[in-house]
């Protein structure tokens, strides 16, 4: 299961985007196969101060690795660090209607805005469903406002899967993940917490001293100590309960009905917001002091990606006639040599002593490229392995299966390739005897 999302670099982040957006996806990491990009191509549709986008790139950058965001487990790039999506972007968007992409709200909002269209605000979707189809994301975990490109990318995804997969699933069709669960934390007015309304209380900015003095901002009623609060409906109770813990938020509850002050009341949340900001605050200063450390981190995530995204793109390409003309299916393509047996990789299926059925992918020489998790019934084995077998990489990165030891996808991609062009050979020397 491979969640993606891709992140607008803007300016600095408030809490209601830590508590929305981020803290989600930080957490995801520890469940599952994590991608995340700033998405600097996409910005460029609404800025065009180059200064401006480098510093919003950095910011959120850091703000991300200090949130918690680990490298080492998820993947995090800069998307302009992968051109290649940008040729992904025309080869799917030669195939995306017009009328699609006119039905986009975000571009029918701006357009009603009286903001003139250019040409990338109206392919903003081509460009954010070559992002998630580029990878194979399974997930994507987006706000509501984004959920109508999810289902273009997956629109996209199905044409061009039927125009030029030849019955393979070229891409996989990727689903929106909207966490229902995530309240949208109120802002210091008591109105949605956003920067268009100046309500927000910033995540790093200002450090301790500005979160004291902004929480003793936020508007509450003007019950004095020792009367009961309403603890219902209060911007100051939500805030505070974002980031308490069970016991924190029973105590903080039965005290405010009990007459606790209302800056008694702000006072505990601050500390409950500090205890919990303050370790990100300091990493936050450290990654600000090593800029080289930080592009490195990006650097080294690109690498990752672009290790997927370079093979990828080369089987696309074929698939759809662009570049070499040895390509499969061409009609002057000389014969490729058959690749010797004992030179091919292979699926085992096999039983352990669990009872369980397993299967794993060998390259030639005994090394295992992919280890399949237990099925309940051989049968279930079975059929990933026929997937695979016939529909590659797309099939591989859905199955449940893990990397063998110090294995990367391009040498599962390749091996698969080969074991592909041998299937075809084969039926191909069957059909003709
Ligand atoms: N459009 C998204 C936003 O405004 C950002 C984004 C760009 C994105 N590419 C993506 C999100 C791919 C998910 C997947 O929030």
């Amino acid at each position: 299961m491979r969640t993606l999302t891709g992140i607008q670099p803007s300016g600095t982040l408030h809490i209601g985007n830590y508590f929305g957006a981020m803290r989600p996806a930080i957490e995801a990491q520890a469940r599952g196969e994590c991608f995340y990009f700033i998405a600097d191509y996409h910005s460029m549709t609404a800025l065009t101060d180059a200064q401006q986008r480098r510093e919003f790139t950095l910011g959120i950058a850091l703000d991300w690795l200090a949130c918690g965001l680990d490298p080492a487990k998820a993947v995090f790039w800069r998307q302009s660090d992968i051109p290649e999506v940008c040729e992904l972007t025309w080869m799917i968007g030669s195939l995306t209607p017009m009328g699609l992409l006119e039905r986009a709200h975000s571009y029918k909002d701006k357009t009603a805005k009286g903001i003139s269209p250019n040409f990338g605000l109206f392919a903003y979707p081509v460009l954010m469903a070559a992002d998630i189809l580029m990878f194979n994301a399974h997930r994507v975990p987006v706000g509501r406002d984004q959920v109508q490109h999810i289902e273009m990318a997956r629109d996209i995804a199905t044409r061009f899967n039927h125009l030029y997969g030849q019955g393979r699933e070229l891409f996989v069709l990727p689903q929106a993940q909207v966490d229902e669960a995530v309240a949208t934390l109120p802002g210091l007015d008591g109105r949605k917490m956003s920067k268009s309304y100046d309500n927000t209380l910033p995540l790093f900015e200002g450090g301790a001293r500005q979160l004291r003095e902004t929480v003793a901002r936020i508007v509450t009623d003007s019950r004095l100590p020792g009367e009961p609060k309403n603890t219902e409906g209060s911007a100051l109770v939500m805030i505070h309960d974002a980031v308490a813990t069970v016991e924190q938020r029973a105590a903080f509850h039965a005290d405010l009905q009990a007459g606790l002050g209302w800056g008694e009341a702000k006072a505990r949340t601050t500390a409950v917001l500090e205890a919990h900001l303050a370790p990100m605050r300091e990493r936050y200063e450290a990654l600000v002091a090593r800029p080289d450390e930080l592009e490195d981190i990006l650097l080294q995530g690109a690498r990752k990606a672009r290790a997927l995204a370079t093979p990828f793109l080369q089987s696309l390409r074929e698939a759809v006639g662009l570049g070499r003309l040895a390509g499969s299916g061409s009609v002057a393509a000389p014969k490729a040599a058959p690749t010797a047996p004992d030179k091919l990789p292979s699926f085992k299926q096999y039983r352990e002593t669990d009872g369980r059925f397993y299967f794993k992918l060998a390259a030639h020489d005994g090394a295992v490229l992919l280890q399949s998790q237990g099925f309940e019934s051989g049968r279930d084995a079975g059929q990933w392995v026929k997937r695979i077998r016939t529909e590659g990489m797309a099939a591989a990165q859905a199955a449940p299966v893990g990397l063998g030891p110090g294995v990367a996808w391009p040498q599962v991609q390749a091996a698969l390739q080969v074991l592909q062009t041998h299937d075809a050979q084969t039926a191909a020397a069957a059909a003709q005897a």
